[in-house]
């Protein structure tokens, strides 16, 4: 699983920030407290002055110092629960001028030993399902929501069943997407429009982000742009938008590559699309693509060396059924 540097940086700065309010309302609460009852002011200055006296004994003294430490120790719990005293009978709760956490088990850092704390891969699983959703519509596409009564259970010219069809696609996505991993294969969904493409790389797209790999959809059209926009921008710090975008494209766990063959075919987007799907290979991460193309259509289009890795490479599904935009119409659904 690799992480997108981004969206980590992300997630460290909103941990950063909690910190920083946390520092601000104890800072807020200390001056309160130190205001409204300054005996507790005077009760850790004394800390202070007993903390220090005992470090300095300590180091003077070496292992001698053992009684010292014990004395002090004492005379500092003994200044402690004086503290908790005055803050209980001014009215507030022991602890309210200690430190604050959100996260107890590593003091709002992000990190315990050197280790991702939970509270961070929590966080970056949120932020990935979030980048997500700001390019696809995942929050009503998920497999809970896919519909097999659109698709008609009686055979169709060719004698395919789009219900049964389509009961057999679902299943294997819902399993790609429980699985996904290294070994998992990479998908071609091919079909007519309207038949849910979109809608099942969306569902497969949400799920496996949620589990916290980085998932980056796009359709074909925006993607080759972002390579066309890069060609002009040779000589660019490298630090903008268009390649950052690209390089997303490239090491991402899962891309889904949507409504391949929409895009304007150039000798430019073909080596383009080769070296996108090529270098994904080589690097072993996993692709989804759909499109309306048949294989003949595909062949048509597409240079020998992008076509062989998609027939070689890709596990097709076909998708079955009619329009469901035209059915909803039909039916009065939105
Ligand atoms: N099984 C389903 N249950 C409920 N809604 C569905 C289902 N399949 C598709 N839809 C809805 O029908 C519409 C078309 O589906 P989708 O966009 O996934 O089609 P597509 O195969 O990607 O089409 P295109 O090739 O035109 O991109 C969308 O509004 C989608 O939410
Ligand atoms: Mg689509
Ligand atoms: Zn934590």
């Amino acid at each position: 699983m690799s992480y997108d540097g981004r969206i980590l940086a992300r997630a460290r700065e909103i941990i950063a920030e909690r910190k920083r309010a946390n520092e601000e309302e104890q800072a807020r609460r200390r001056t309160e407290v130190f205001e409204r009852i300054p005996a507790v002011f005077d009760t850790e200055a004394e800390i202070t002055r007993l903390m220090a006296a005992v470090a300095s004994d300590a180091l003077r003294k070496g292992s001698d110092a053992g009684a010292a430490v014990e004395t002090a120790k004492a005379g500092c719990e003994v200044l402690l629960r004086r503290r908790a005293e005055l803050l209980r009978s001014g009215g507030f709760p022991e602890d309210y001028i200690d430190e604050i956490y959100d996260c107890p088990a590593c003091h709002d850092t992000g990190y315990i030993l050197g280790k991702p704390c939970a509270c961070l891969k929590a966080l970056y699983k949120a932020e990935t399902v979030k980048e997500l959703s700001s390019m696809l519509n995942i929050d009503g596409q998920g497999f809970e929501n896919f519909d097999l009564s659109f698709y008609d259970r009686f055979p169709d010219a060719n004698g395919i069943v789009p219900f049964q069809t389509m009961q057999r696609v679902l299943d294997a996505c819902r399993e790609y997407a429980a699985k996904f991993g290294r070994d998992s294969v990479n998908l071609l969904f091919r079909g007519g429009t309207g038949l849910g493409k979109t809608f099942l790389a969306a569902s497969i797209a949400k799920s496996v982000s949620e589990r916290g790999f980085s998932v980056v959809y796009d359709t074909a059209i925006s993607v080759m742009e972002a390579f066309e926009l890069q060609k002009f921008d040779r000589g660019g710090d490298g630090s903008d938008d268009v390649s950052s975008r690209i390089r997303r494209y490239a090491d991402c766990d899962l891309l889904i590559l949507d409504d391949l063959g929409t895009e304007m075919t150039t000798n430019f987007t073909q080596s383009a699309l080769y070296s996108l799907v090529n270098g994904r290979l080589l690097s072993g991460g996993k692709t989804i693509i759909t499109t309306n193309l048949t294989e003949d259509d595909l062949r048509r289009r597409y240079i020998p060396q992008i076509v062989s890795r998609l027939e070689g490479e890709y596990l097709v599904l076909n998708f079955a059924g009619r329009d469901i935009r035209a059915i909803k119409r039909e039916r009065g659904l939105k």
